[in-house]
């Protein structure tokens, strides 16, 4: 471990940050932020997560832990984050400073934790363990795509920390309420919790129950956990133990990113095999649908377009449309509808069926703009397509963040297929930029996306396409039927308009939380 660009100093908490909190309460308005009895509040919670944008991101979890915390610190409650210090972390908290050290933690090698501000000014906590995280490659993987074979540590450590800063032996004086953790990567922290004297409650969030984090049963002795809890009543799942199964197990809530994934995930269809749990806990299971940064995803200020514009005018969507066209390489042409797609590609997407009916697209007037990196063979199957249809398909295999706003706002539609969706970000996204997307009905996705008819466009509700039965067919049917619509200016326009006026800010879904950990407190 390299000695320190950081000064050692024990993290005594509080005041600039409550009153930071002070401020927000006076301008969020103090009507939902008395509990009733004493004014403020008054609750710190320790949210728990592998992914926090923009310092790592590969996908929605990163997202979610940036926004989510900075609303839940806008209605006044204390939330602090801690997040793996990977490489690319590290580099940008270079002015952290460290707070405390662990060497001792059996089975886990030296790490100590930084203390710093996130650029949205919520607190965060950085873990620095150059054995599990100081590495090239992805925070699951390695450049290749392989998981990376310690996986069970590094995620064992991350969990074990946050279970520590819960409970009674706490090295820090700043002590959360309630942990709250999030997917699989921090599932084994109610566990933890649960073997430790006098911690403190936790909620696990499901953001896709369909990564486990499941491991050799041996696993458990390794991570300093009782061999009796891996059990039925505890957290082994098929002969091995998993991460995530602890979490739902031993939490004493549940939440999921939308109400219908809630619904669904009790289902032997979309519960991964874990819906007998999942049912069994129904009554301490809550769907949240996610928000969205409304300032980041801003169409009026998105640094990363060429042309400003709002649902007043959508004029600049032309020309939003027109450098998409240029960068990609697609025929300048501003009256051919464009098809956007930003997305990881996996199964999950559902973009096999959007590659299997693309060359029938291809007999419309149509453009299509992927940009997006997983499955390999998939990657392949859309290279090959732009190949074939140049000037009509445009293929970006990778990740850009300036990109996926431009295609947000350059599309004339947005594509997302999934199979399954727990809450899906994207979709939301494009409502706001003026793109109707076309979805399956799933998940968030049926949550959050009105399907338009005669009678939702007349009534002010729709905002996109959904299809329901997840077949090729009913996928370029709902396409037509949005291509059709397309050329009836007046009523796009409208539609248009419609998504852009819906209210996907994190408030609701904040507050919501923010009465599940109520409710969990007894308060
Ligand atoms: P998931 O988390 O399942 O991938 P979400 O819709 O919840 O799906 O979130 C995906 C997030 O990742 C969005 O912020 C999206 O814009 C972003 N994203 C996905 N792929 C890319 C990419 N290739 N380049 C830039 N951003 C991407
Ligand atoms: C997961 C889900 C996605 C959700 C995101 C954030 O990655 O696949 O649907 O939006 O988490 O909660």
């Amino acid at each position: 471990m390299t000695e320190p660009r950081y000064t050692v100093r024990h993290y005594v908490s509080q005041d600039c940050d409550d009153a930071q909190l002070m401020m927000n309460l006076m301008v969020f308005g103090a009507s939902h932020t008395k509990d009733g009895s004493d004014g403020l509040v008054k609750m710190r919670v320790l949210f728990a997560a592998s992914e926090v944008a923009p310092l790592i991101k590969t996908g929605g979890l990163a997202d979610v832990g940036a926004a989510l915390p900075a609303a839940l610190r806008a209605i006044g409650v204390d939330v602090r984050v801690l997040l793996p210090g990977y490489t690319v972390v590290m580099a940008q908290c270079q002015s952290y400073d460290v707070v405390t050290t662990f060497s001792t933690l059996v089975g886990f090698p030296p790490a100590r934790l930084l203390s710093g501000k996130m650029a949205n000014g919520v607190p965060l906590f950085v873990l620095d363990c150059p054995a599990l995280y100081q590495r090239d490659g992805g925070p699951y993987q390695d450049a290749h795509g392989n998981d990376w074979p310690d996986n069970a540590k590094r995620f064992g450590l991350l969990s074990k920390v946050a279970a520590l800063l819960g409970g009674r032996a706490s090295p820090l004086a700043w002590h959360p309420n309630l942990v709250h953790c999030n997917d699989w990567q921090t599932g084994l922290t109610p566990a933890y919790l649960h073997f430790q004297q006098g911690a403190v409650p936790s909620i696990m969030t499901l953001h896709n129950l369909a990564f486990q984090g499941n491991f050799p049963a041996e696993t458990v002795q390794t991570l300093g956990l009782p061999a009796s809890s891996l059990n039925m009543e505890g957290l082994e799942f098929h002969g091995f133990m998993s991460f995530l199964k602890a979490g739902m197990f031993y939490a004493d809530h549940i939440t999921t990113v939308s109400p219908n994934y809630a619904k669904e995930i009790q289902q032997d269809e979309l519960g991964f095999g874990m819906q007998g749990l999942l049912a069994d806990r129904n009554h301490e299971l809550t769907g949240i649908l996610n928000g969205i940064d409304v300032d980041e995803w801003n169409a009026a200020s998105d640094p990363y377009l060429v042309k400003h514009y709002n649902s007043n005018d959508l004029s600049g969507k032309a020309t939003n449309k027109q450098a998409v066209q240029k960068r990609l390489g697609l025929n300048p042409d501003p009256d051919v509808p464009l098809l956007g797609v930003v997305s990881r590609f996996t199964h999950q997407k559902g973009l096999d069926l959007l590659l299997e009916i693309a060359p029938r697209l291809m007999d419309l007037p149509v453009q299509l703009a992927m940009l997006g990196s997983g499955d390999a063979a998939m990657q392949q199957a859309a290279r090959d397509l732009s190949e074939r249809y140049p000037g009509k398909i445009a293929v970006m295999i990778g990740f850009s963040e300036a990109l996926s706003h431009q295609i947000e706002a350059g599309a004339d539609m947005f594509i997302m297929p999934s199979r399954f969706e727990p809450c899906g970000l994207n979709q939301m996204y494009s409502q706001r930029y003026g793109t109707p997307p076309i979805v399956h009905a799933t998940g968030g996705l049926s949550d959050s996306v009105v399907d338009c008819t005669p009678q939702t466009l007349v009534d002010g509700s729709a905002s996109g396409f959904v299809f329901s039965g997840m077949t090729a067919n009913n996928l370029s049917n709902t396409i037509q039927r949005a291509i059709r619509l397309y050329r009836e200016r007046k009523d796009w326009q409208a539609l248009c308009k419609n998504c852009m006026a819906k209210d996907f800010s994190w408030e609701t879904s904040a507050k919501a939380y923010l009465d599940v950990y109520r409710k969990v407190l007894g308060r």
